[in-house]
Order: C-alpha cells, then structure tokens, then sequence
C-alpha cells in the first residue's frame, strides 16, 4: 500500500513510489517484467512476435533491414491499416461494438460500431477515389474533432493514399505551406468546428490557404457548423455528405507494401520550416499496435479516452491507430475542457463511464488549479488507469492526478515519445513497473535509450545529458518528406548511428528515466511543439519589428510560454497597443497556439561577436535569474539595459 500523508512537505518533495495494486498486476496484459531481458536478447524477434499479432496479406521475409540512418522494417510485407483497424473486427463479436464514441462541444454525440466505421470508411474511400485520389497521393485533411476526420484517415489509408492531418488551431499560412510541401490535389475540410462556444472559421481558413498558385484541385466539405453554405466554390468544392450520399458501401482494401507511406505529419524543428515527418505501414502500426496493449492494458470492455487532438501525433497513434488496431472503444471529444463549465472533461468520463485516461500535464495542471470541486461533482469509478503524454509531468500534479482523478486507486503512465516516434518509447508497463511520480520509467521493451555527454559518452547515473536511442524500431520516422538530408542533418549527425532525440534526460540510481526537457531552439507550450524560429521569423514580417528573438520561459500551468524580444524599426514607437498588434500578428501567420505571453522592446538584442543571438542569456533575463557567462557577447552592455529594462516592467 502506498501511505498518502497529504502534507505539503510530500507534496514538494515527492519522493513516494507506486507499486503496481495487485489487482491490476494480475489481470495485466503484460504481467512479466522478464520481457525486457527476452526483448534485449532478440529484438527482432520480439518485435516480429508483435507485428505477427496484425493480418498480413502476405509475410515479410526480413524482419529489418537497417542502412544507418535508413530502416525498413517487415521487408517485403503487405499489409493494410483500415483492413487492420476495422475488418478484421468484423469477423468476431467485435463487429456491433462501439468503434468510436463521439461528443461534440455543443453536447450531440454518436456512436460509430466497427460495422458503422467499416461501412462509412468504405464510402469516403470510394468518394476520395471519385475525386481523383489513388494510389501514392497525398490528401491534406484540415478537420476539427468530428467523426469524419479517423473516418477520412481510414478511407486514405484503404486507398494507399498518403494523409496529411493540419492541425485545425494553424493559419490559413501554415496550412498553404504544408499543402505545397507536400503537393496535395485534395483537401479535406469543414464550414467550422466548435471550441469553448464559438466556431474556428475552417473553411475560411482553407479558402485563404489555396490563392494563388496551389496543387489543390477539389476540396471537401464536412458541413458541421452551417456558417459557411455561401463560400463553396463552383467546380472545386464539393460537400461530405453529397459526395457520400450515393458511394458503395464496400471498397476492396489496397495491399500496401510494409514500407508504403501510411501518412506525413508537420511538426516545428530548429528552423522556421516545419518539417514532414513520414511514417510508414507496417512498422508504424506494430509499434502503435503493441504499446495501447501494453501500455494501456487495453481490455475487450474498456472505454478509451485520449484527449488530445487528431491534428497532432498522439491522436493519430492513440485516439485513431493504436486503439482500433486493439478493436476497442475509443472516445473522441470536439471542444474545450471548460465548456460549457469546468467540469466537462468529469461529465463526459461519467457519461460513458470511461477506464482509461490519457491526457496533458497541461491539462492536469489546469484542473488543479481550477480544483476538487470540479472533478467530485462526478462518478468516476469507473476509471482504472490514467496517463500522461507531452511535456514533463511535475511530481506535484502527478499525485494530484493520481488521487482526484483516479481516486489513489489507478496506476499513471507517464509516456514519453515524440512526433518522430510514432509511438510511446519510454513508459511504465502498470502491470510490472514500480511507478516514481515524474519519471516516464522505463524504455519499453526493445527499445535501447541511453543519456549522452557532448562527446559521446555515457553519462552515468544522476548525470544529465541527451537523450539518445541506440537501435532502429518499427514504428520510427523513416525520413523527412522529400529531404533526406534534412533527416540525417537533424537526428543522425550528432552520434554516428545513433538516434539523437533533442531531449535532455537524467537516468537515476534505480535505474529510472527523467526527461528534462528540449535542448534545442524548440519550446513545449501546452505540450505543443513550437519552433522559435518559426516565431521570430513571423514577427520580423511585420514591418515595424526589425529584429527579434524568442525563447520559452517556464510557466506553471502551460510548462513554458513565449517570450520574444523585439527590436522595431526606428520610426516607430513602442506601444502597448504594438505588442497586441504583434501577438496578433503571430497568432494569424502561424496560429494561436504560437501567440506570444510576452513582448519585450529591446533596445539591441544579445549577440555572440560571431552574430548568434544568445538565447541562453534572454532567458536568463526573462526568468529573473543571474547571468551566467558573458565574456563571448559581443556588447555585454545590452544584456544590463535589457535587464534594468525587464526588470521595470514587471
Ligand atoms: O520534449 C519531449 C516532449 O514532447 C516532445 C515531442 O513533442 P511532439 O513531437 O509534439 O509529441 C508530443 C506527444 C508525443 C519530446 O521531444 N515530451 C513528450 N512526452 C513527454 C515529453 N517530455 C517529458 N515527458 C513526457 N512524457
């Protein structure tokens, strides 16, 4: 039993460990802590054993083919996602069960069973191929959180084509670079969707994102929000529902090469260009597969809640792909957590009487803060297992977590993975692992992690360095879409042969994996990836601002938020209504999620004599804490203005 003394002290220094609750260990999906030592001897067996629990049209005939930094993985096997997500479901009892439980903000809900997802699939599938799609084709879907959009990433992955889910949160800009990047024909879309009581003006967005010259040729239309009947353009647009009023209801999947791109996700790296991250098929869906199993404990009578959104990874691997490969019950919520009261995330685990929890450290943090009352107005036995995904998780809000949410009665996965991944890497087994609050754990099996110096080493235990993996997996990035250098340059040249995350991590005494954070120009708001680059490069757009620089700040709620020091151009004058046009101007050039916290004028901004803005002293600044080492500033002078002036302003 775990001793709860609830007083502060505890709270600050958490240092309480979790022991599996017997109960849960017996029933566990993984029970056998031997599995790490049988995955360390044979990787690729254990991996294979794992893709062998898909359906294979044909077998793969090598396991893994590994040409550093280029993995192939299943060599030579066909196999498909939808067909795996949903037909072979229908061949067992699975085949009426809840597939998808969706409620929108304003409270409409439907259920989708395997059979309904099959049937809708198989339509959009028909309708994609009638307006062009095939084969090897990129689709951009730019959808908020309805049932059409798994449903659309289903219908391209039947066809073979490649999807490219925009985030609904990005701008019109965002979305036109990825639309040119990747060269789609077809957008996929809706009039609008709802967050927190209003309607996020998609089709407006899409609209802006194809002037001028652009590959789209024909845009779909979810109608979800009726606001946007008048802006369907003749011969291009075409709606959803039309389009799927008259399509068969049977679509022959295609059978795709292990290899075959399944889709390509943007995510913010070290310059302003976001980059493609490209997963493949059989790789991908093993490692998605096998983790929700594992991971999550996934049962035949679950209900499955991830919270996060299908425009980033974790929806792609843990609302859509992990969990209907498993053939569970997966929950998929549109709106905000506030709407329209603070307890909305409570209703809807009561609701449909939700066991699995996977959300933000973000979020958790929010609901502390917001506190009990919320969470108590509800019935949540049913909840058995929690998680947590995207930024370091703080011990406090851990426990917090642990005791208002799951009732001191649910283990916590504290999962750590990124975008590049595709699926969870480091992560407690809650049948077998002794949880410490604040540390991810373990690798999962197969997975070989280790913390490096600058030069290679390995830091032993307590140190702090990058976090590294050493061996190729399935479900890992096979490149950059259309720039493999860009690949090697960005994750391979730091170590030879060895997978450089962007992470720093500390390994402790016992063994146990601590993530510390990004080491790079990339900051964690929410648990949203934001380049700083792609920041500044959007305030220097705007013709006032001369130059600028942005670093992240920690934040107790959001882990960091966005601080940018502007130097404007010199006719003009610095206002306060200036740093609401700025903010403003970020938030339309990339999306709100990018809205800087704070503007500060500066004067001049910090730079080395060689001209590179020394961001570790701007956050120094921004922090309140004491400079560290000036001597390579070309004008340490800048830095004490800043400073006098940051320090009035506070
Ligand atoms: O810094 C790590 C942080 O999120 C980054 C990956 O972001 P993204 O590709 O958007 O994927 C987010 C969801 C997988 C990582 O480089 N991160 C993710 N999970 C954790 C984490 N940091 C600490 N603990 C985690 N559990």
């Amino acid at each position: 039993m775990v001793e709860n003394t609830g007083s502060i002290e505890a709270l600050l220094r958490e240092d309480r460990v979790f022991p599996p609750p017997a109960q849960f260990a017996e029933q566990a999906n993984m029970p056998d802590s031997g599995i790490y030592e049988r995955a360390r001897q044979d990787p690729e067996g254990f991996w294979a054993g794992l893709a062998g629990e898909l359906d294979w049209f044909e077998k793969w005939d090598q396991v893994l083919d590994w040409n550093p930094p280029f993995a192939k993985w299943f060599v030579g096997g066909k196999l498909n996602v939808s067909y795996n997500c949903i037909d072979r479901h229908l061949k067992t009892a699975r085949k009426n069960k809840a597939a998808i439980i969706w409620e929108g903000e304003p409270g409409d809900w439907a259920v989708y069973t395997y059979q309904d997802l099959y049937r809708e699939v198989c339509k959009a599938a028909n309708g994609l191929q009638s307006l062009g799609v095939s084969k090897g084709d990129r689709v951009t879907i730019y959808l908020p959180m309805v049932p059409e959009l798994p449903i659309a990433m289903l219908a391209c992955a039947r066809i073979g084509a490649a999807h490219s889910v925009v985030f609904g949160g990005f701008s019109a800009d965002s979305l036109r670079d990825r639309i040119n990047d990747s060269q789609s024909k077809v957008m996929i879309t809706a009039d609008g969707g709802y967050r927190r009581g209003g309607v996020v003006p998609l089709k407006q967005n899409a609209d802006d994102s194809v002037t001028g010259d652009t590959p789209i040729e024909k845009m779909l239309v979810v109608r979800r929000t009726g606001t946007s009947d008048d802006r369907m353009v003749e011969g291009r647009d075409v709606w959803w529902h039309d389009l799927m009023a008259n399509q068969p209801m049977t679509f022959e999947p295609e059978q795709m090469d292990s290899e075959d791109m399944l889709f390509m996700l943007y995510t913010s790296g070290t310059t302003g260009k976001p980059k493609g991250i490209v997963h493949t098929t059989g790789g991908y869906l093993t490692g998605t597969h096998a983790t929700t199993k594992w991971v999550f404990d996934l049962k035949e009578d679950d209900v499955y809640w991830c919270t996060a959104d299908i425009g980033w990874v974790t929806g792609h691997s843990y609302i859509v792909y992990g969990p209907l490969a498993n053939g569970a019950t997966s929950v998929m919520y549109e709106g905000s957590p506030d709407y329209p009261d603070r307890d909305r995330f409570w209703a809807i685990v009561e609701k449909y009487a939700c066991t699995i929890l996977y959300t933000a450290p973000t979020a958790i943090r929010t609901f502390m803060r917001w506190g009990e009352e919320y969470p108590n107005r509800h019935d949540m036995s049913s909840l058995r297992l929690l998680g947590s995904v995207g930024e370091p998780i703080n011990p406090e809000a851990w426990v917090w977590y642990w005791q208002n949410i799951g009732g001191g009665r649910c283990p916590v996965v504290d999962t750590w993975w990124q975008t590049e991944t595709g699926s969870i890497l480091i992560t407690p087994l809650p049948g077998v692992t002794t949880l410490k609050p604040g540390s991810a754990t373990h690798p999962f099996p197969g997975i070989e992690v280790d913390v490096l110096d600058e030069a290679g080493n390995s830091v032993g235990p307590g140190g702090g360095g990058y976090l590294v993996i050493k061996r190729p997996w399935p479900s890992m990035l096979r490149t950059i879409y259309g720039d493999d250098e860009r690949f090697r340059e960005q994750y391979w040249s730091k170590y030879e042969n060895i997978y450089f995350t962007g992470d720093g991590a500390k390994i402790d005494e016992d063994g146990y994996h601590w993530i510390l954070g990004r080491v790079d120009d990339v900051i964690n708001v929410a648990a949203h990836r934001v380049s700083t680059m792609e920041v500044e490069s959007a305030l220097v757009d705007n013709s006032k601002v001369a130059e600028a620089a942005c670093i992240g700040r920690s934040d107790e709620i959001k882990g960091q938020a966005i601080v940018a020091f502007v130097t404007i151009k010199e006719n003009v004058a610095a206002s306060d209504e200036l740093i609401t046009e700025l903010k403003q101007h970020v938030a339309t050039k990339i999306g709100p999620i990018c809205r800087p916290d704070d503007i500060h004028f500066a004067a001049e901004l910090p730079k080395t004599r060689s001209g590179k803005i020394m961001r570790r002293l701007l956050r120094d600044v921004a922090e309140g804490r004491a400079l560290g080492d000036t001597t390579t500033l070309a004008d340490p002078a800048v830095v004490e203005s800043l400073k006098a002036q940051y320090g009035d302003e506070e």
